[in-house]
């Protein structure tokens, strides 16, 4: 249930849900990127916390795995004097056999403002939020969306790619299993709308070709893919998808798709490295490049902390 305060001003913005950024306008989503700016600068401080969401509880709804999103959320709220209710569905009374809904209900019963929710199944934050009254954003569903690991990873490049001048003009590179990515699906849409270009490589088993849109290419040949790029993100690659026959053997993804020094001499001579985690080490990436200055990884996961700041505090207290 949403409190009397947050309902009022939760009316004075404009999007109530964090869903998918398809949702969100360029314009929406640069002016996120200043809010973050600004809560980077509270994580610089002694004392990392600030009162703007003193009253409010967010809820932490995790039906799946996580390590970054769950923990930078829940350090996000409490860097704004949240409080947080937290729920894992390992050791919870879904094991018993509790339904999706009544756990929401039961959940509901203690009064949050915001539920963050991950679910292994592709749509369920969008059913969450026909059931309660709260805000919801979505901490990944299925292989849809995972919106908030977008935002923070093209934050990232904006405030780290040397000279950065807008994302027109820049080329961001996505190497990996792209068909079961959320990552993959999310910066897609956002790198698109602030108008830069992708292209996607991967083993073509696990590269949809209806991606292939206006600013998107896809190509099956990494050298291709990189060339020129001014961002090259390598996804996990998951193992399971081997077992299921989609993907070669590791040794073959390796030799063709690993991101390697020599790939990386295509890009542009300024490219950082990204991958949203978590990482095979010399697997997708060599572990050299994973530790060298031009990959930003650990500052993707730092910066998950403002933006995701950002996001909470623009969801419940809005523009006021
Ligand atoms: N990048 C990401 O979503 O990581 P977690 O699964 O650890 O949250």
């Amino acid at each position: 249930m949403m409190s009397t305060v947050a309902a009022t001003e939760t009316t004075l913005t404009k999007k109530r849900h964090l869903l998918d950024l398809q949702d969100w306008s360029a314009e929406e989503i640069l002016a996120l990127f200043d809010t973050s700016d600004v809560m980077a600068q509270v994580m610089q401080r002694t004392i990392k916390k600030v009162p703007a969401l003193q009253g409010f509880t967010v809820g932490t709804l995790f039906f799946e795995n996580s390590t970054r999103t769950r923990l930078s959320f829940e350090r996000a709220a409490r860097a704004q004097s949240a409080d947080v209710i937290s729920f894992a569905a390992g050791g919870s009374s879904m094991s018993k056999g509790e339904s999706l809904k009544d756990t929401l209900k039961t959940i509901d019963a203690m009064q949050s403002d915001l539920y963050v929710v991950r679910h292994a199944v592709a749509g369920v934050p969008y059913q969450l939020a026909k059931w309660t009254d709260a805000i919801i954003v979505n901490a990944g569903d299925g292989r849809r969306a995972h919106p908030t690991q977008a935002l923070l990873d093209a934050y990232t490049f904006s405030r780290e790619f040397n000279g950065f001048d807008g994302f027109k003009g820049k080329k961001l590179a996505i190497i990996g299993d792209v068909l079961h990515s959320r990552v993959a699906r999310s910066n897609m849409t956002l790198w698109s709308k602030l108008g830069a270009e992708v292209s996607l490589c991967g083993p073509s088993t696990v590269l949809p070709k209806e991606l292939e849109f206006a600013g998107v290419a896809i190509s099956d040949n990494i050298f291709e893919a990189v060339e020129g790029a001014h961002a090259v993100m390598t996804l996990r690659l998951q193992k399971e998808r081997m077992q299921a026959g989609l993907l070669p053997s590791i040794a073959e993804y390796q030799t063709r798709y690993q991101l390697s020094e020599a790939v990386m001499r295509l890009a542009h001579p300024e490219a950082l490295i990204m991958h949203p985690g978590p990482i095979n080490r010399d697997v997708e990436i060599a572990g050299v490049l994973a530790d060298s200055e031009r990959s930003v990884i650990e500052k993707q996961v730092a910066n998950g902390v403002p933006v995701r700041m950002a996001v909470l505090y623009t969801l419940l207290v809005g523009k006021k």
